[in-house]
């Protein structure tokens, strides 16, 4: 791998895991009561020790193009990987996909329990809402609101969770899936995150309207190449690189690149993608420093968990 990439990726999940600790620590913020202590400790379980990172990657490099670094930054990285933490928890419940493993550990619901999974979920979503909200994630409330609104909508009922919405409805159904709808219902279900991440640091570098629809352009494909590897890794990896339950798409009728294409046309469908996120980087003003965010697309296509 890219050593750049490398110890970017490794410096950034560093950050974020000292961030996400912050967050959570058990003092009661102003206006809080009290942090009950044992559904704290599901909230770390939830969020720290575990993942690639690569969102909050995405937030803190893409600012970086605009020589946008520093705390607040990895705050906003922080808030976008609790959404990510939460729509894991409840993915995994026993009424969604009931998973048992998750990152190599048991899931949240499995740990603790059903109950506690569902509002650990909940408190994620709000907490991330908090901390972007707050004046300590940047001086100008106008960038502050812009961050919640992009969020609200990429995370809301038409882009993360409407497409996991989506996602349940074909699982459900007996008609074939088709490559388009597979397409759609994965541009939000994953994309929209990824894709919100990259907005994120757009936002926070205070990007002009070309280079945010090259940036935008950027997550998309990114994004759409993510999900596509994940379906191939559904089907080839193991179950120890990947710390989850491998091979379960297909007994669960689950609407997926890989069931509607083949796994070859998957593959080159993922190539694709990639290529196209690093020519839209080029599109970035000449001399943008890209290089990290050129290696996190040939990174996601290629991963192995
Ligand atoms: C793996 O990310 C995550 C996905 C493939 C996303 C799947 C989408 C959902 C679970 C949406 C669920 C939504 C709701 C509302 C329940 P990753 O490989 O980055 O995981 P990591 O953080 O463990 O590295
Ligand atoms: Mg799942």
């Amino acid at each position: 791998m890219d050593t750049e990439f490398e110890a970017r990726l490794a410096a950034v999940a560093d950050a974020t895991e000292r961030r996400l600790e912050a967050l959570l620590a058990p003092a009661p913020l102003p206006g809080e009561t009290l942090r009950p202590a044992r559904f704290l400790d599901a909230m770390r379980y939830a969020s720290l020790g575990g993942g690639k990172r690569l969102r909050p990657f995405l937030v803190v490099e893409t600012a970086r193009l605009f020589g946008v670094e520093g705390e607040a930054v990895v705050r906003v990285a922080a808030a976008v990987e609790m959404i990510h933490c939460y729509s894991l928890v409840h993915d995994d419940l026993p009424a969604l996909d009931n998973d048992d493993l998750r990152r190599g550990r048991p899931t949240v619901h499995k740990a603790f329990d059903e109950a506690t999974a569902i509002l650990v979920g909940d408190a994620l979503l709000t907490l991330a809402f908090d901390v972007l909200s707050d004046e300590a994630t940047h001086a100008d409330p106008a960038v502050r609101i812009a961050l919640v609104h992009a969020l609200a909508r990429a995370a809301g009922v038409g882009g993360m969770v409407g497409g996991q919405v989506l996602d349940l409805e074909a699982e459900a159904t007996t008609e074939p899936h088709t490559a388009e709808a597979v397409i759609r219902l994965q541009s939000m279900k994953t994309g929209a995150l990824l894709h919100h991440a990259v907005e994120a640091g757009a936002i926070l570098g205070r990007a002009d309207a070309e280079a945010r629809a090259a940036l935008s352009a950027y997550g998309h494909a990114l994004g759409a190449a993510f999900q596509v590897a994940d379906d191939i890794l559904d089907v080839v990896a193991d179950e120890a690189a990947l710390g989850k339950r491998a091979g379960k798409d297909a007994g669960r009728n689950k609407a997926t690149l890989v069931a509607v294409l083949g796994l070859e046309a998957a593959r080159e469908r993922c190539d694709k993608l990639v290529a196209e996120a690093i020519a839209a980087l080029g599109r970035l003003p000449a001399g943008s420093a890209t290089g990290v965010l050129a290696e996190a697309a040939r990174f996601v296509a290629r991963r192995n968990s």
